[in-house]
């Protein structure tokens, strides 16, 4: 994060998320407007989701989390207008939880007529994400099966749709919530898996949604336990050859950070793991493709997603809010 104060125009000042300490809650507090060099533009901004990833740097638990404090936070991209008036969703690397935010024109990506300012800064991270883990990531065929693990959460809401729409042949979303998991169908799920149960009765209700064959890609949210007991139901006793392959891309870590994996697993089945993040990312002109068939998609009411919106004076009361499948947006 840029430190906000070499960006100072005297006097002048805004509201914006500030965090002083790492483990903290941000407060709304005025902090100087930043400003723009030669290459940048100052941006209004108009909508700021509030994600996990926000939450994980502000405890200090992600790799990418501030070493200079205080900053002013809002990792992901929001919206916001440009001084001749477009609609853009913008990166700003100073952080977008604030009323101004400076970035630049190559960062911007103008956002559709018919899509709302809110709606577009919270698809952009989870939608994105789920495009690039099911086609970048997992290549994913048309017809192929797909399970989401962790799918009542917004990712795994709009993973679910997207895989639907990129031609899966069976897809089958695994949650805790019962609540949002009985809504999920409705969004594409053929079927449904609780994942609030015994291990033993996850591991079989697992297999059973699978069907005769082992999911093609696997879409993991959660890792930790219920990744644990997915494993355990691949792989087998015999000694036939056969060909198989499960293409697990590993997103988040609702479930905790860890797992153990058995050997004879990854001998015994075709079990393959990648990861889906900063790290590995596909080039820029993919990642701009991949959002702009987002925000078209969402535009034709093929993608639905629920927000909140939330005033930016009360991030610090909505910071550990947890929405239940709807994403909180801070609207300065
Ligand atoms: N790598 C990337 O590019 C990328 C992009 C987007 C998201 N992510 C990560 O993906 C994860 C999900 O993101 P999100 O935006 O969907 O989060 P979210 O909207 O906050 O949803 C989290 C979901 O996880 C469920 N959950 C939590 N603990 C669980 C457990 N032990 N077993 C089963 N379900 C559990 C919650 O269910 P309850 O309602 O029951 O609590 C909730 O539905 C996060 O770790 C996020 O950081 C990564």
């Amino acid at each position: 994060m840029h430190d906000v104060e070499h960006q100072i125009t005297a006097g002048a000042v805004m509201r914006a998320a500030v965090l002083r300490a790492l483990g903290e809650a941000p407060r709304c507090e005025e902090v100087p407007l930043p400003r723009a060099a030669e290459d940048e533009e100052v941006v209004r901004v108009t909508a700021c989701p509030l994600t996990n990833l926000d939450r994980a740097r502000a405890a200090g638990t992600h790799f990418s989390a501030p070493t200079r404090l205080p900053a002013v936070c809002g990792a992901s991209l929001a919206a916001g207008t440009l001084p001749d008036g477009s609609r853009v969703l913008f990166r700003a690397p100073g952080g977008a939880m604030a009323e101004w935010a400076v970035t630049r024109r190559a960062w911007c990506s103008p956002i559709p007529d018919s899509v709302d300012d809110a709606v577009a800064a919270a698809v952009q991270n989870p939608g994105v994400s789920a495009w690039n883990a099911l086609e970048w990531r997992a290549g994913l065929r048309p017809g192929e099966s797909v399970l989401v693990l962790g799918a009542t959460g917004v990712a795994g809401q709009l993973a679910v749709q997207i895989a639907k729409h990129l031609g899966a042949g069976r897809v089958v979303a695994a949650g805790r919530n019962p609540r949002v998991l009985a809504e999920l169908p409705a969004l594409g799920a053929d079927a449904v898996v609780r994942l609030d149960r015994p291990d033993d009765a996850v591991r079989h209700a697992l297999r059973a949604a699978a069907g005769d064959q082992d999911f093609d890609v696997v879409l993991d949210y959660l890792w930790g336990r219920p990744a644990e007991v997915f494993v355990s139901t691949l792989g087998s006793a015999d000694m036939e050859l056969r060909f198989s392959r499960t293409r697990l891309v590993q997103i988040g870590v609702m479930a905790g950070p860890t797992l153990n994996l058995s050997a004879e697993v990854l001998r015994s089945s075709g079990l393959e793991i990648v990861g889906s993040g900063t790290g590995n990312a596909p080039p820029a002109e993919v990642l701009a493709g991949a959002l702009d068939q987002v925000l078209g998609l969402l535009a034709d009411g093929v993608l639905r997603m629920e927000v909140s919106r939330v005033p930016l004076t009360r991030v610090r009361d909505v910071w550990d809010l947890d929405q239940r499948g709807r994403r909180t947006v801070l609207m300065p």
